[in-house]
Formats: C-alpha cells, structure tokens, sequence
C-alpha cells in the first residue's frame, strides 16, 4: 500500500512540474494570458505552483510513458481516462489552467483544471484516488501553513481564484472545499489547526445555501473555545473579484466584523418569519432549538438556550427540556 502510494504521489508531482513548464512554452501562451487578465501575479502563480495542461488528447500520457508510468497508474491517479466502448485512453486534462491540490506535507495529491474560456464544465477535478479524497482535503491548506504555521483563524470560501486572489493580497489564511459542501471532516480537521474558522461563500443565492449547510456541520464541533463566523458578500460578488474591488484592507474589515454563529443562527431562523404570530415564533424557536441539539454539552449550548428563553418568553428549563442531550466533548 506505501509503495503504491509513493508511486502515485511521485506520478502527480511528475505531472505538476509537466504542466509548470507547458505554462513557460509557446503553447502556454493563452494560459498566461488568460492567467495576467485575471490578474494573477507571476510570484502568487508561483506560490500555488499553477501549471497549464496543453491541448492534444494524449500530452501528458506520451511524457509519462517516456518515463516508464505505466498507463494503469495513470488511470489510478485520475490524469488518463479510459473509455470502456474503445478501449482508448486519453489525458483528462486538456487546454486547462492547472491548480495543484497540496496535502499538507506539500505533496501534490490531486488537481483542479480550469477553461480559459466559456466552456463547460468551468472546473474539471481529479476523481476520488488512493491518495485524494474530496470530503476530507481543502485547496490552500497547505500554502496557508507555509505563509504562517502559527494560524489561529482560517477563511473558507469555495473556489480556487478566491484562495489564491485572497492570498495575493496578502490574506493568506484563505482554504477552500473542492466544489463539495463543507463537511464535518473537513471542519474536524481545520479545528484541530486553529481556534476559528470564518465562512465566505459567494454572494448568491448558492453562497448563502452553503452557509446555511455549513451551520449545521460546524454545530457538532462548537466544543467551547473554538469560533465559527460568518460573512457575507454583497449580491453578484465573490472573494476574488470583491478583493480586488475594495482592496485588501477593506476586505479584512470585513472578516473582523463576520457574525458570530449565534447571530447568524438566530438570524437565519427568522429569515421571512414575522413572528407576530404563535405559530411562526413556534417554527423559529424549534429550529433555533434543533440547531442547539447539535450542539456538544457547554457554556455555548447553555447561552444559547438563555437567549432564546428571552427572544420567545418560554422558560428557559422548558426549552432544557426539549433539546436533545449533546455529546460530553473530550478534554
Ligand atoms: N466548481 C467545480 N466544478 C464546476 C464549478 C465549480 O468544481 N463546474 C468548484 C470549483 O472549486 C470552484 C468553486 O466550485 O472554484 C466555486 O464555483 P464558482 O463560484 O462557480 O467558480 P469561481 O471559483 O468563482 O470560478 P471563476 O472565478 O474562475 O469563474
Ligand atoms: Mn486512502
Ligand atoms: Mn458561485
Ligand atoms: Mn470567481
Ligand atoms: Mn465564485
């Protein structure tokens, strides 16, 4: 299983330098065209080791072969595809703008691909492989480390051009989930590094859905002590091209002033309610309630069920007594 690994991992930074240098070549030109117009720094290309995966169907496969990679391995690790019907096999990455996946040692681990164009889809990922697994790693992390191994907050947003924009001007604590939504594992995992985590999806009605799905994971990991915010965009904007609107110094502004969860919470649950009447105060509180179910035992937990005591009326040891028990989080 090690040596299978290494062997992927050596195939995926292979293709990485591969597509680094197509990016300096002749063919590379639209790349870094496409790349300036976007207005990507050389040394921020550099920092996320950004590449261009050339045109032909069978670019990287030839340079691999010459290399003595055997094409199973190829396909394994998700850069050639096999068709079943023709029994033919091709390079998955075409004429795309190439952003290697780092796991946090820095070992490429996967890539994301996109068009220079208008062309569908937008972004092309590595498959699930040996080595990456969408639900679990996240663009950045490791380049974020590098820039400050002392983090305390990370930054979430969700795609590629907003993690390295970010980081170009100078937030460099930006990671984003692989066009998933934000899981528990992967929050698990971001709060074992730091004591905050603060959530920026793109200012459309996509954006503010997985804020609110990104709510209900991160509930379970509100032990005491950790901090989830949230922010949000004005309507048609994302990091990216907001960074770039309103400069660095107001975006972090904006970031220092992201809702605490328990305001986005109880905002959220009064969302195009009026609560003028019984029964729409009933369906705010029990989602209010729900969400605090999902909450380890704690001080925020206790919080919580005060301030809704005081927004509703009903007596707080009325509302201990419908909540679920949460889990006793390990010390
Ligand atoms: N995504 C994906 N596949 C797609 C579209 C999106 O995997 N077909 C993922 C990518 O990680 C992308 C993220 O979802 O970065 C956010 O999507 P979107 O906001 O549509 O793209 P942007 O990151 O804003 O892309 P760009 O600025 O390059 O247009
Ligand atoms: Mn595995
Ligand atoms: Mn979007
Ligand atoms: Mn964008
Ligand atoms: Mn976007």
């Amino acid at each position: 299983h090690e040596r299978k690994r290494k062997e992927g991992v050596n195939l995926l930074e292979l293709a990485g330098s591969y597509y680094r240098e197509r990016l300096k070549m002749p063919e590379g030109e639209g790349a870094r065209r496409y790349l300036a117009a976007r207005g990507l720094s050389p040394e921020v290309q550099q920092a996320f080791a950004i590449g261009y995966a050339p045109a032909g169907w069978e670019a990287l496969k030839g340079h691999l072969a010459e290399r003595g990679i055997s094409e199973a391995v190829q396909i394994e690790y998700g850069l050639l595809v096999h068709r079943e019907e023709s029994g033919r096999t091709y390079d998955r990455f075409r004429d795309r703008v190439m952003f290697p996946i780092r796991d946090i040692r820095g070992r490429t681990i996967a890539f994301g691909g996109r068009v220079l164009g208008d062309a569908k889809p937008k972004y092309l990922n590595s498959p699930e492989t040996p080595v990456f697994h969408k639900g679990r790693e996240l663009y950045g992390l490791f380049e974020a480390r590098q820039a400050n191994s002392r983090l305390e907050r990370l930054v979430i947003v969700e795609g590629y051009m907003d993690v390295v924009a970010l980081a170009q001007f100078g937030i460099r604590n930006a990671v984003a989930t692989l066009g998933t939504s934000t899981s528990e594992e992967h929050l698990g995992r971001l709060f074992r590094m730091v004591g905050e985590v603060v959530f920026c999806f793109d200012g459309d009605q996509a954006g503010r859905q997985a804020a609110a799905r990104a709510l209900q994971a991160v509930l379970p990991q509100m032990i005491d002590g950790r901090q989830a915010r949230f922010m949000f965009l004005p309507e048609g904007e994302d990091p990216d091209s907001l960074v770039r609107r309103e400069g660095s110094g107001a975006f972090a502004d904006r970031i220092t002033c992201a809702s605490p969860l328990s305001e986005f919470l109880f905002d959220h649950a009064a969302e195009g309610r009026d609560l003028a009447t019984i029964e729409s105060r009933e369906r705010f509180a029990s989602q209010v309630l729900s969400a605090i179910g999902k909450l380890p035992e704690g001080v925020l937990k206790s919080l919580l069920l005060t301030e809704l005591s005081r927004r509703t009326g009903v007596a707080q040891s009325r509302f201990e007594a419908l909540v679920a028990p949460g889990d006793v989080p390990e010390a």
